[in-house]
């Protein structure tokens, strides 16, 4: 029996691949130098070509942009940077006629601090039914001087900032996204409306963003192993009192309820920061998410056993809930994978970035590396999200200056830790002028590297180009039905090997090029040397 057996024609989400719009960074229709959603409506046929089954888009709801919008002011509506209501109407429209499902950026976990609610919970008093809204707490000390608790944010200092009237309010993130409280009833209704809201525009599902953070263990008390954890937990270490916590499962419940009582198969995928995955597969079950992503490979370096653990944990612990596992090697908080496989950097860094008085990836080696790794995982049955930008090869910007820096993580760690800007800018559609066509603006929000100009879309319409090779392969994904495909080991030596159907897919691990089984081959990641494959390379063989 396979590891993974093939689930054939079953609902979309099991084995559909998503791509991710970052708005901001997509492309430009107004000339301010900001993407918005005329320009993604405009662009959604190169994904079309491209091959994708859906989209999920970044927030582009009202916001302060403190946190690029994962600070929502308004759940229900458009910020006019990206434009209007009709304009996501006819966005919407224009993807369905073209195949294209639409899932939307849930954000619960926390509001922005100019979101009526918080800024109702603010002129209220203590104890008040606005401020229940939120997690406010007096302080501990004399006065009130000190921190209710001992936690932290992820994006670096105290997870608590004072109110003009002295209490605390809870942020696990920026002090202008305070967390709301999921043990209070309306917070939930408000929560279902919003869903609905979106559901009866059309919208396709959603993914939830800081799913794993919303609900807290009453009493708030302080993080036991904060000095090893910082913000975050150990695996194998007891569950921090922020994350993880079993009352989550009946929220989710209800959503997946409202999601059924729309047609068309609306699927949510959790962004849940849990491991080991057996724990994780908790969030997959029936009745709850329907996919979560893996951030167990998301995490892995480009090592061969590290990779094998991770696959063999994943179908694992998801088939045992008949949930599908979900691929991902890029998004907006990680530094992309050209660059991550061009250099020694591991999660504990993702997030982190990389600056100039970093080490700087060598994007060549890491090119190649991050084109094989791509191929490896679009041959795996399950869904596969794909982050905008990763079909052009675009590296990291790892020199950006610091008068352009814009995440909170840069302005909270005082520029230690550069953040996620390098994994965000601004895509280059054709080459030439300042922004290689993003915008018509001088500038565009956050410069580009000057190696973009050669990596435009543009200039990738040939063969041999890395936008060629992601269009082949969900091509050929699509035709054989890799998605929904079985797996299994062929072969754990340099040349790693699994098997999907009658397509062997595999990487050469080692460091010269390796004789190919017989078969034919359907694409590789780099030109083959008569019938052997290179270092650093996948291809993909039918057999
Ligand atoms: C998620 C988002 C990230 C954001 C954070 C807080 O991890 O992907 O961009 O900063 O949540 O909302």
């Amino acid at each position: 029996m396979p590891l993974h057996e093939a689930v054939s024609g079953s609902e979309w989400w099991r084995s559909g691949v998503i791509y991710q719009v970052y708005p901001r960074s997509f492309a430009d229709s107004n000339a301010d130098g900001m993407g918005d959603l005329v320009g993604i409506t405009s662009k959604l046929e190169h994904l079309d070509d491209l091959g994708v089954d859906a989209i999920w888009l970044s927030p582009f709801y009202p916001s302060p942009q403190k946190d690029a919008g994962y600070d929502v002011s308004n759940y229900m509506d458009v910020d006019p940077v990206f434009g209007s209501l009709a304009d996501f109407d006819r966005m919407l429209e224009k993807a369905h006629e073209l195949g294209l499902r639409v899932m939307i950026d849930l954000v619960p976990n926390h509001t922005s601090d100019q979101h009526p609610w918080f800024q109702e919970a603010l002129s209220s008093e203590p104890e008040s039914a606005e401020r229940s809204f939120y997690h406010f707490r007096d302080g501990r000390g004399e006065t009130g001087e000190i921190p209710p608790n001992n936690w932290l944010s992820l994006f670096g200092g105290p997870a608590w900032t004072r109110a003009e009237d002295g209490q605390w309010f809870l942020h696990l993130f920026d002090s202008s996204q305070p967390d709301l409280n999921w043990e209070n009833r309306l917070v939930r209704e408000a929560f279902e409306d919003i869903l609905r809201f979106w559901l009866d525009r059309g919208v396709d599902g959603f993914r939830v963003d800081q799913p794993h953070a919303m609900g807290k263990q009453a009493g708030l008390p302080d993080h036991p192993y904060v000095e090893t954890a910082g913000a975050g937990f150990i695996e194998g270490e007891p569950d921090p009192p922020m994350w993880f916590q079993d009352s989550v499962h009946e929220i989710f419940r209800s959503w997946r309820k409202i999601l059924e009582s729309y047609a068309g198969e609306c699927a949510m995928c959790g962004e849940a920061y849990v491991l080991p995955l057996t724990k994780m597969a908790k969030w997959v079950r029936p009745d709850e998410f329907h996919q979560t992503f893996n951030f167990r490979f998301l995490d892995s370096p480009w090592e061969k056993d590290s990779l094998v653990d991770a696959i063999n944990e994943s179908f694992r612990a998801f088939d045992e809930v008949r949930a599908p596992s979900t691929w991902v090697l890029n998004n907006h908080d990680t530094i992309r994978h050209v660059s991550r496989f061009g250099g020694n950097y591991g999660r504990a860094t993702a997030s982190d970035g990389i600056g100039p008085n970093n080490p700087q990836p060598d994007n060549k080696l890491g090119l190649a590396k991050a084109k094989a790794a791509t191929l490896f995982m679009l041959g795996l049955p399950g869904a596969a999200y794909l982050y905008q930008g990763e079909e052009l090869g675009l590296p990291e910007h790892t020199t950006i200056e610091p008068k352009h820096r814009q995440d909170p993580t840069f302005f909270r760690t005082n520029g230690v830790r550069v953040g996620r800007d390098g994994a965000r800018v601004p895509l280059p559609w054709v080459k030439g002028g300042s922004t290689n066509g993003f915008t018509e603006a001088q500038d565009a929000w956050l410069p580009q590297p000057n190696s973009y100009a050669g990596l435009s879309r543009d200039q990738q319409q040939h063969d041999l180009s890395t936008l060629a090779m992601y269009t082949q392969a969900l091509k050929i994904r699509s035709e054989l039905r890799l998605g929904e495909g079985s797996f299994d080991w062929i072969s754990n030596t340099d040349l790693l090997t699994y098997q999907n159907g009658s397509t062997l897919v595999i990487h050469n691990f080692g460091t010269s090029s390796v004789e190919l089984p017989a078969g034919e081959v359907l694409l590789s990641s780099a030109p083959l040397k008569g019938a052997k494959l290179p270092a650093n390379a996948s291809c993909w063989i039918s057999i």
